[in-house]
């Protein structure tokens, strides 16, 4: 099967301040230096979007954010439209991310009208799903993540440029990673969710790991089937962690 190019993107969460991009520009530079065989993103909190597009401009690092709300604009205090986001130089967004969906309440639902309003605005989306433990160790992980995939992916993605990104909760900042086999059997349950959902538009998509993510564990989950790239949280922090990472791939 065709696949496209592997995409390695950074999500810092709630981590950097102005200093931080000191670490952005040392990835951009690297990169320049010795190119990356893979796409390379950072996506930012959104109050460093736009000194991280000044800061990477010219250079083959992709910005990106977090989350946006579903509606372009209105009274929705403390909220930033995928149009903000596009307009403060990303092109990427993070959409969905467990984090969101457990702390913020985000149904599918939710993270859908988030990705038709991402898709409007532009920018791509990175749509997150994965299981809990309490799921995992039920033996529900593929039923929860297909479903999962039926539900935040609208059917306008069809023909657009996007990713989907498996992220295992249990997996996310603990250190711990599922097997490879694990890995592999959910990633062709989402290919096969995503076609469900999308017809031939759902087949070229990346389909990213996440969760636990390093430099040391970097290349064997990259080489597993259907594995089109990474989202990484806390090894994209630093520069050289990073650079781990996408040397990788
Ligand atoms: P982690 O986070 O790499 O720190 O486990 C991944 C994520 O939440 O996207």
């Amino acid at each position: 099967m065709k696949q496209s190019v592997k995409l390695i993107a950074g999500n810092w969460k709630m981590n950097g301040l102005g200093a931080s991009l000191g670490e952005a520009r040392a990835l951009s530079e690297a990169l320049a230096a010795e190119p990356a065989a893979c796409r390379v993103a950072l996506c930012l909190p959104a109050t460093l979007v736009h000194r991280l597009a000044e800061a990477v401009a010219g250079g083959v690092v992709e910005v990106g954010g977090q989350d946006c709300h579903a509606e372009a604009s209105g009274a929705f205090t403390g909220s930033t439209s995928a149009a903000m986001l596009a307009d403060a130089g990303a092109t990427l967004v993070i959409l969905g991310h467990s984090e969101r969906r457990a702390g913020f309440g985000e149904s599918d639902a939710d993270v859908a009208a988030k990705v038709e309003a991402a898709l409007a605005a532009g920018l791509e989306p990175i749509i997150c799903v994965g299981e809990t433990l309490d799921q995992r160790q039920a033996g529900e992980a593929v039923v929860v993540v297909s479903a999962q995939v039926a539900g935040s992916l609208p059917s306008s993605l069809s023909g657009k440029a996007f990713a989907v990104a498996y992220e295992p909760v249990w997996a996310i900042g603990t250190g711990l990673t599922p097997t490879l086999e694990q890995i592999e059997e959910v990633h062709a349950a989402v290919r096969a969710a995503m076609i469900g959902r999308l017809g031939e538009g759902g087949r070229i998509a990346p389909i990213l790991y996440g969760g636990s993510v390093k430099p040391s564990n970097a290349a064997e989950i990259l080489a597993v089937a259907e594995v089109g790239g990474a989202l990484v949280g806390g090894a994209s922090l630093k520069a050289a962690d990073f650079l781990g990472i996408i040397r990788a791939a």
